[in-house]
């Protein structure tokens, strides 16, 4: 028995160890001088780590926070550490499509390029909760707001082409159901299988982008950044999924600057600037999407849900 559990603890720290050494380092010479990138949910985990290297290479870095407090603390700190004066805090709420709105009419009116959108902000919750549209919060912040804030941005990335857009998803995508007629989950709520559903949504929604945007120099892919303790189940009120997750990120043995490398790749790579469409883990094109994706109907469907839900009047922006 004793020998048994030896072995189970060598085969687990050793498997541990290998995930370590595994882990890639994206380039870190990539000059970004010249360059503006807007990151969302830049004051903490991955964004925070990501928008840091970015101001480090040079880049004009728009940190799009919905704390003011915790967005102008985040300037500030990155800032003094990257000595870069061009980091700037613009408030934006994603589980509001009015705040999404008002920070994409900011940013066309006051930027005149825009090369690099990082749409990382993103959320848990266990408990189910609707925003002031009526749609699921965890949907809207992870899926439904970042789907507007792309789209309305979209004018500008095309005039400041070449220019990447990358969603951070999750390859939590790979357990995630599109229940149209539910997608506000008012009949059942889980909040694994919702996260899931979002990141699955995102992910649909980078590849169907991409086909829409072939030859016009945006290119668009997703990420999975890493299984890492961040402060993304703080809004988790359950006890049993927070310590499943503490678990699974010690197995993963990852820090928010590990969970950074595979974004700042795709905003800073050749590689990110040619692929579109796909899907990238640990610096890596990876093929762990869901099957769902394959689904051309399936993916105009969702965009035309999605249009129809946050009333976005595809006739307004030029695609
Ligand atoms: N950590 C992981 O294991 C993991 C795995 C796969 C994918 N991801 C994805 O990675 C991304 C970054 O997450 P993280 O792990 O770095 O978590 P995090 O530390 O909690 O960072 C999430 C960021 O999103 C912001 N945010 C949340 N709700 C928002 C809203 N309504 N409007 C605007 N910003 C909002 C947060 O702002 P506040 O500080 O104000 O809350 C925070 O800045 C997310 O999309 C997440 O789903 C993470």
């Amino acid at each position: 028995m004793l020998m048994s559990v030896i072995i189970v603890l060598v085969l687990i720290f050793a498997f541990r160890t290998y995930l370590r050494m595994t882990k890639q380092m994206c380039d870190q010479n990539v000059s970004m001088v010249g360059r503006v990138v807007i990151v969302t949910g830049a004051n903490s985990g991955i964004g925070f780590q990501t928008a840091k290297d970015l101001a480090r290479r040079g880049a004009r870095v728009i940190l799009g926070c919905r704390s003011v407090d915790r967005g102008t603390k985040a300037r500030d700190e990155i800032i003094s550490v990257t000595n870069n004066k061009n980091v700037v805090f613009k408030q934006i709420d994603l589980s509001s499509l009015r705040s999404v709105r008002e920070f994409a009419k900011d940013i066309i009116e006051t930027e005149n390029e825009l090369h690099v959108l990082i749409n990382n902000a993103g959320m848990f919750s266990s408990e189910k909760s609707y925003t002031e549209d009526g749609i699921d919060t965890v949907m809207q912040v992870n899926y439904f707001g970042p789907f507007l804030l792309t789209r309305l941005l979209l004018p500008l990335l095309k005039k400041s082409q070449p220019s990447r857009i990358v969603n951070v998803s999750s390859i939590f995508n790979l357990f995630g159901t599109i229940n149209f007629k539910d997608d506000n989950h008012k009949s059942f709520y889980n909040g694994i299988l919702t996260y899931c559903n979002s990141k699955l949504c995102n992910l649909i929604f980078t590849i169907e982008l991409s086909e829409r945007l072939r030859d016009t120099g945006v290119v668009v892919n997703a990420v999975h950044p890493g299984i890492i303790l961040t402060n993304i189940t703080n809004g988790c009120s359950n006890l049993l999924y927070r310590v499943g997750f503490a678990v699974l990120c010690w197995f993963n043995n990852l820090t928010d600057e590990d969970g950074a490398q595979t974004p700042l790749h795709l905003a800073t790579s050749d590689i990110g600037g040619n692929a579109t469409g796909k899907f990238f883990i640990n610096c890596s094109e990876s093929s762990l999407v869901s099957p769902k994706t394959r689904n051309e109907v399936l993916r105009k469907k969702l965009w035309e849900h999605s249009n129809k839900l946050i009333r976005f009047d595809e006739s307004s922006v030029q695609l």
